[in-house]
């Protein structure tokens, strides 16, 4: 039986494949701590270097920069969401870290949990694949591809190859250490899609491809009495409820065991729209960071390719090789959701903390919303 792959985010082969160029000789920014926006391209201004691929802002935080859109989150930027903090609730923002079980990509292995007696004491051992559960997408993650082949592969700032990685020993460059060490908080900022098309009375199948436009969060934000053209300040976190986990929890155990196993044309799973629109969208409002509670925070699956700049490219390449933004996945968000509408307040305080795994591609977020 076929089952979902990597490939799938790639969208599709693209037979024109051309190699690539490394090194490239990065042309970038100077970054004025004082007014951090200065000389900020617009999105039509992306690259910044012809020879740079689809949309990539490398250069734009520095031609070695390793944070890539968590440098929106500025110390100011911190001290300015405490305000978010008014009843001192906090909200679990994590699935238990074996969910879903089965994996929904069956090539990912199960979460082994193993304790281990000793006398007078316990311990345990986990062995996890970070994809699977809740999970923080590091910069390794996701490379630019066009055929899925590592010849094509191109890291965010060209800061490392497939090999780099693959080397045992290697280089640690844009390891989810440095993500670890950074140590990330701020606002987020919740839009919840699928209540909106819940009071809408409008049905929706998580597990198809359906695809939300920028157009749509909009609408979103409007229903939540929030203003589209300033309710995203720069350092946010975005968040986007799609009811994916909803709908995955109401499963029967049985049907959440066969999920994995459909038949790859039909493998798919509601989330953004990787389109022109979309990125531009998310450009403009500076997040430091995007997440879900999906698989994957963009559309998985069906039958459409998106062409950007004449390009079938996916929301992950751009993102994670292209802007340096991590990608928070599978959140759980059916706790914080009925609180931020019975309080009629969509932002609150967040904080996540990455597994120091020197050279790590990607780690439970350990992610916590305070309202
Ligand atoms: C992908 O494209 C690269 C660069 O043109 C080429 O070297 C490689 O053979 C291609 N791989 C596949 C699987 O088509
Ligand atoms: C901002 O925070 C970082 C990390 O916590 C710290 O190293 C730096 O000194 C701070 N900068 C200012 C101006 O306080
Ligand atoms: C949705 O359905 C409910 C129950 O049938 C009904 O009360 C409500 O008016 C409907 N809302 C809209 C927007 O159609
Ligand atoms: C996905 O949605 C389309 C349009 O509503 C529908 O025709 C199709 O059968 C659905 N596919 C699956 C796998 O549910």
């Amino acid at each position: 039986m076929k089952t979902l792959t990597a490939l799938t985010l790639v969208a599709a082969v693209f037979t024109d494949a051309r190699p690539v160029p490394h090194p490239l000789t990065l042309v970038s920014r100077v970054v004025d701590d004082g007014n951090i926006y200065a000389n900020w391209p617009t999105y039509d201004q992306l690259p910044l270097h012809p020879s740079f691929p689809t949309k990539a802002a490398w250069g734009v935080w520095g031609a070695t920069d390793e944070l890539g859109s968590l440098n929106h989150i500025r110390n100011a930027t911190i001290l300015a969401a405490k305000s978010e903090i008014q009843l001192g609730r906090t909200f679990n923002l994590n699935l238990e870290l074996s969910m879903p079980d089965p994996p929904l990509i069956t090539s990912r292995r199960p979460l082994i949990h193993a304790i281990q007696p000793f006398a007078g004491y316990q311990d345990d051992v986990i062995t996890l694949n970070t994809q699977i559960s809740t999970q923080f997408d590091g910069l390794r993650h996701f490379p630019y591809s066009t055929n899925a082949s590592q010849a094509t592969y191109q890291f965010y700032n060209d800061l490392i190859t497939f090999d780099n990685i693959m080397a045992p020993g290697g280089s640690s460059t844009l390891g989810i250490q440095k993500t670890a060490e950074k140590g990330i908080a701020g606002r987020g900022i919740l839009l919840d899609w699928a209540g909106w098309m819940e009071s809408k009375n409008a049905s929706f199948d998580v597990f198809n491809a359906t695809k939300i436009s920028a157009a749509e969060l909009d609408a979103v934000a409007t229903w939540q009495d929030l203003d589209p053209a300033s309710f995203a300040k720069p350092g946010d976190f975005l968040v986007v409820r799609t009811g994916f986990t909803k709908q995955y929890l109401a499963l029967s155990p049985h049907d959440q065991s066969i999920l994995p196993y459909r038949d790859a044309a039909d493998t798919q799973f509601v989330g953004m729209e990787a389109s022109d629109a979309m990125l531009r969208w998310l450009w403009d409002k500076k997040f430091s960071l995007v997440g879900s509670d999906n698989p994957g925070f963009e559309a998985l699956g069906g039958p459409t390719v998106s062409i950007i700049d004449g390009i079938p490219r996916s929301l992950h390449q751009i993102f994670i090789g292209g802007w340096g933004l991590n990608i928070v996945e599978f959140l759980n968000l059916e706790k914080l959701t009925p609180a931020a509408h019975q309080l009629k307040r969509y932002s609150f305080f967040f904080t996540i903390q990455n597994l120091n795994v020197v050279g790590g591609i990607a780690s439970p977020p350990n992610a916590l919303a305070i309202l």
